[in-house]
Formats: structure tokens, sequence, C-alpha cells
């Protein structure tokens, strides 16, 4: 071989590599558990659409890549909690926030703003026993027998214990009237709940935080 041929071939194995490496999912270990993670870029925009929005947002399309196919099975709400969620607290209050107030999350990692899209929530920080930064819980209002799932990423300031404030998408998904307009809605119920499977970063933000 010529130092060219021997090069260039160093430089296509290189190349592919690297595109292998984007092309495909990331998969990491939490808790013992095998995650995909992916970007859908989208979130959840479900909330948009008002109360009539459809259980999966993403038809399932056979035949298309990995990736594809994770943001085609991800749904934005469950009609009961998952069966390894643990029971965790009653009479959970839930409201919603938006916009500006969503960005520079107290446990984001200092570059990621959640979005009305995003499956996020903000607690009050002196709730003795909460959810801590980064945990994942499932919110369940059974009024409407609907389950979301919710990473809590923030702080809120004017809520007292047992309350959590969600993004418009996550909030639309659990009121009771399917409306933004209820503003408040009470008697949930939350569950412990463990990371996604398929993790969408436009729902849950980057695997890690700041902490
Ligand atoms: C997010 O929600 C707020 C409050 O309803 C709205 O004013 C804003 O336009 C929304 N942002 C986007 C990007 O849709």
């Amino acid at each position: 071989m010529t130092r060219f041929t021997q090069i260039a071939l160093f430089a296509l194995v290189a190349l592919s590599a690297l595109f292998s490496v984007v092309r495909a999912d990331e998969e990491v270990q939490i808790d013992g558990k095998t995650v995909k993670v992916f970007d859908s870029g989208v979130g959840d925009q479900d909330y948009a659409k008002g109360a009539g929005e459809s259980h999966d947002s993403f038809k399932f399309l056979a035949g298309k890549t990995n990736h594809r196919m994770a943001i085609n099975r991800v749904k934005h709400y469950t009609v009961k909690p998952d069966a390894t969620d643990k029971f965790w607290k009653d009479n959970i209050k839930i409201t919603w926030y938006a916009s500006n107030d969503l960005k520079a999350p107290a446990c984001g990692d200092g570059t990621w703003d959640p979005e009305n899209s995003s499956h996020i929530g903000a607690t009050s920080v002196g709730w003795t026993n909460g959810p801590k930064c980064g945990e994942f819980v499932r919110l369940c209002n059974s009024k409407v027998s609907r389950c979301v799932h919710v990473r809590i990423v923030d702080q809120c300031a004017g809520c007292n214990d047992d309350h959590v404030d969600l993004t418009k998408s996550a909030f639309q998904k659990l009121a009771t009237t399917g409306s933004l307009e209820e503003g408040i809605t009470t008697h949930l119920k939350m569950y412990r709940s463990e990371v996604p499977d398929l993790w969408d970063k436009a729902l849950f933000g980057p695997v890690k935080l700041r902490n």
C-alpha cells in the first residue's frame, strides 16, 4: 500500500465510524436499566390541539429506522400507572407555568431550557419527602383515567408541599376538563417512577443534570 492509500483508507474508516455514532440512538445505563436516549425535537405539542388530542401524536410507521420507531412509540400519557411505579402521595395539586418562567431550571445543566411541550415540573424546596431534582414522577388523575410521566427539574417559589407546577403539555393531559383554563386541578395521585425506557430529550431534558 502506498502511503496515500493508507491515509485514504484510515480516513474512510474514521468517517464511517463517526457517521454510525451520530446515527445511532444513544444508549445509557441508569439504575441497571438500558435507556434509549433520543431527541424528537418537538416534545409533546398536543396541548395546542385542545381536549380531543390523540393518544399518540406520532403514528407507528413500520420499516423505519430505530430512531423513528423510538419516537413513534413514545406515548404522552397512559391510562394507569406503570407496573413498576410506587404509590407516593394522594391529593396532589397541579398548576401550569410557561415560556420564560421555564428557562434555566434550578436543576438544569446550564444549557437546556424546557419548553411548553416538555414534560417537566417544579416543586417547593421545602417539601419533605417530596421529589428530588431530576427524579421522575407519574401523576394520575383518576377522574379522566390519565397518567403523565414528568421529570422534576425546577423549584417553585409559590408552591407548598403536595403541589406540582407543570408545563402546559403535561397539565392539559391531566386537567379534568382537558383545558388549560382549568388552571388548578386537585386530587391527583403521585407515584415514584423509574426513568423511561425511551428518553426523549425534548420531553425530559438531558440525562445528566447539574445536581
Ligand atoms: C408557551 O406558552 C405561552 C403561554 O401560553 C405562550 O405565550 C407562548 O407563545 C408559548 N410558546 C411557544 C413557543 O409556543
